[in-house]
């Protein structure tokens, strides 16, 4: 009898242990932090992942949300104003250079720097990027490309053709570093817009730029931002402003001024430059933005990162 409940307590002590591992287990596996690699030991950094942009890799299941922070970061424009204002000393001392779309650096050095650590493209932009494939994705290249697009080109069940493209050049290039923006965060950035504007963007007839989503990406990851090469958005109504071209590295293109009015009165397919302006003089009272080549003037200064923090989250219980 002894020997009995013996065996019938082991087997009880086992079915607990069991049942206990696994619970440890699926809990682990809901947490997402568990999930991410400890990045040189240091798993438990007080930065969070961006899960609105996920990494495309051959493997479907090591695909992983972007992990990227910034004390400061640099955003060059594409701006022709970035031409001859000799700001590639100071963007390279900057601990994180971003760019947008295939805006080169070669050639344009000393007013655009050197390095890029990261680019924000758009879906349009891809097929460029992929005409150097070596040069934006080969080995010895750890710059970090977000791509945003919509979902019909994004998708992932093979009808995507931009999602397609980018897949293959993960395929041929196994060390890029290639992030897609997914359709929750396409969705957020639509809705600051509708916060902002008081506009649907869709019912509107217009395309967020590539800068919008570049603003809001740089007020998650970097705690300070400063801006090449950004006009405000009465620059172009301003009496002897400076013509340029539209991209510093589209010599003879129509020019600046008269690509965004063409597009903010567009009744449909464009950008709406001159507005998104506007909103970033908004977010730059909240956030600490600073413009350089042209330079803003700002009413007030810009707030404690602290302050910043709170500004979205508190945004969201209000509506
Ligand atoms: C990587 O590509 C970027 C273009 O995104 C270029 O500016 C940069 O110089 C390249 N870096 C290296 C190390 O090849
Ligand atoms: C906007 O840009 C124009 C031209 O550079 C400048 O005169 C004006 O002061 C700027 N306005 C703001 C609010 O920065």
């Amino acid at each position: 009898m002894a020997w009995m409940w013996k065996r019938k307590s082991l087997i009880a002590t086992c079915l607990i242990v069991a049942v206990s591992l696994f619970v440890v287990v699926v809990k682990h596996s809901e947490n997402p932090y568990f999930l991410l690699p400890p990045v040189f030991g240091q798993a438990l950094s007080s930065h969070k992942p961006h899960l609105g942009y996920i990494s495309i890799s051959k493997d479907p299941a090591s695909q992983k949300p972007l992990k990227l922070h910034c004390d400061l970061c640099s955003i060059v424009s594409s701006s022709g104003q970035m031409l001859g204002q000799s700001a590639g000393p100071q963007i390279d001392r900057s601990p994180c250079i971003w760019r947008m779309n295939n805006a080169p650096t070669r050639g344009f050095e000393h007013d655009v720097g050197h390095r890029t650590t990261l680019r924000v493209v758009s879906h349009t932009s891809v097929p460029l990027l992929l005409q150097k494939p070596q040069y934006f994705f080969g080995q010895g290249n750890d710059t970090i490309y977000v791509v945003w697009g919509p979902l019909r080109n994004m998708r992932k069940d093979g009808k995507g053709i931009v999602y397609n493209m980018l897949r293959q050049a993960v395929e041929n290039y196994p060390h890029a570093r290639i992030y897609i923006t997914t359709e929750e965060r396409m969705n957020y950035c639509d809705t600051v817009f509708k916060k902002e504007t008081g506009k649907d963007r869709i019912q509107s007839g217009s395309y967020l730029s590539t800068g919008w989503f570049t603003l809001i990406l740089a007020m998650d990851m970097c705690k300070e931002i400063h801006i090449y090469g950004m006009i405000n958005d009465t620059y172009c109504k301003t009496e002897g402003y400076r013509k340029v071209p539209y991209h510093y590295y589209e010599a003879g293109s129509r020019d600046e001024c008269a690509e965004y009015t063409l597009h903010e009165s567009a009744p449909y397919g464009g950008h709406r430059f001159i507005t998104e302006k506007s909103v970033f003089a908004k977010w730059a009272k909240t956030h600490a933005f600073k413009f350089f080549n042209p330079p803003w003037q700002l009413s007030s200064s810009p707030p404690s990162v602290k302050e910043q923090l709170n500004v979205y989250t508190d945004r969201k219980h209000v509506s």
